[in-house]
């Protein structure tokens, strides 16, 4: 069995998922791939991008106390799952890890198709959203999970991520997307990222739904900071439905403006930048052929994204939209 699950890069809508907001991300053709046989009653997964092995009962119970620190991903998968049958195999990974583009969410999907038997795109992907929250103990929203399950090849997915719907934006020939390393690996999110959550439910207790809010009354919101996380939320929203209408009409201009906002309201209202990706956005935005450039994912480190020129000189990955995650002699059923 051969099962391929890309990674992602998201164009615009970051830290709006986990409040019902709207999120442009598009699956990349940088993934996971793992090869390997169902059978036994054990999970063994090595790994070319990571030490150790994978290595646990198909009955996992305590997916978060898993060892090495990188299976806690497949035990999250598999307590999910609770497969009938054990797995081994090989993993090989061409995306960088903790950058930005969901390496983690793409192991995910990928050990999910492997393992288990789901082939349905959004319950395939709210299982992978569980076991990330279960074995990672990151409380991500559903964007990656989502995106990674039900891509489409050529496309972006315009997400509701209350509705849990999507349509497809077709991202053009004539404009390039590129991801460029800021050099500082992603830290460990966990915290600051709930901090952040925090915070949006906060500002929802007061004004309700972020996803319907009335500017106005976030203006009014008491709390200053508070206010100015529930005013990046409200903001990208609305820049998420501008960016798509540009990208579909052609306006590359109109389309990197938004980006330019987005990363503003990331860094100044959201605070999940850092000081050398606001450089990079800068160094990058300054290139003859870029329309725009924004921090990409969760933030506090990792990549930006880039839309240009196509062959524009960018000393990153250019990146394809690509399908979504894909099985190969499929042993299910
Ligand atoms: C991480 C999470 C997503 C999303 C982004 C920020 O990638 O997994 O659910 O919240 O951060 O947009």
């Amino acid at each position: 069995m051969h099962v391929f699950a890309p990674g992602r890069v998201n164009l615009i809508g970051d830290h709006t998922d986990y409040t019902g907001g709207f999120v442009l991300p598009m699956a990349i053709d940088l993934g996971t791939t793992i090869r390997g046989e169902r059978g036994g009653d054990r999970i063994e997964l090595r790994s070319d991008a990571c030490e150790g092995v994978a290595d646990m009962p198909i009955a996992v119970s305590d997916p978060a106390s898993a060892i090495p620190e990188w299976s806690r991903y497949v035990a999250g998968v598999v307590a999910e799952l609770q497969p009938r049958q054990g797995f081994v195999g090989e993993i090989t990974s061409t995306l960088p890890l903790g950058a930005g583009l969901s390496s983690s969410a793409s192991l995910e999907v990928a050990v999910a198709l492997a393992v288990g038997d789901e082939r349905d795109p959004l319950r395939l992907a709210l299982l992978c959203q569980r076991a990330e929250h279960r074995g990672a103990g990151v409380p991500c929203g559903i964007m990656d999970q989502l995106v990674v399950a039900a891509a489409i090849e050529d496309h972006a997915l315009l997400i509701d991520c209350s509705s849990l719907e999507w349509r497809p934006v077709r991202i053009p020939d004539d404009v390039a997307i590129y991801a460029v390393h800021c050099g500082e690996e992603r830290g460990l999110i966990g915290s600051a990222y709930a901090d952040r959550r925090a915070d949006c439910v906060a500002a929802e207790s007061v004004v309700g739904p972020l996803r319907d809010a009335d500017i106005d009354r976030v203006e009014r919101l008491a709390d200053e900071r508070v206010r100015r996380r529930a005013h990046h939320v409200v903001s990208e929203n609305d820049r998420v439905h501008s960016f798509a209408t540009a990208i579909e009409g052609g306006d590359y201009v109109r389309a990197g403006a938004l980006m330019t906002e987005s990363h503003r309201s990331l860094r100044d209202d959201f605070e999940v930048s850092t000081t050398r990706l606001d450089q990079l956005v800068e160094r990058l935005s300054a290139i003859p052929g870029v329309f725009g450039a924004r921090m990409t994912g969760a933030g506090f480190g990792g990549c930006a994204v880039v839309l240009a020129v196509p062959g524009t000189e960018i000393d990153g990955w250019r990146l394809r939209p690509t399908a979504a995650a894909r099985v190969s002699g499929d042993a299910a059923g």
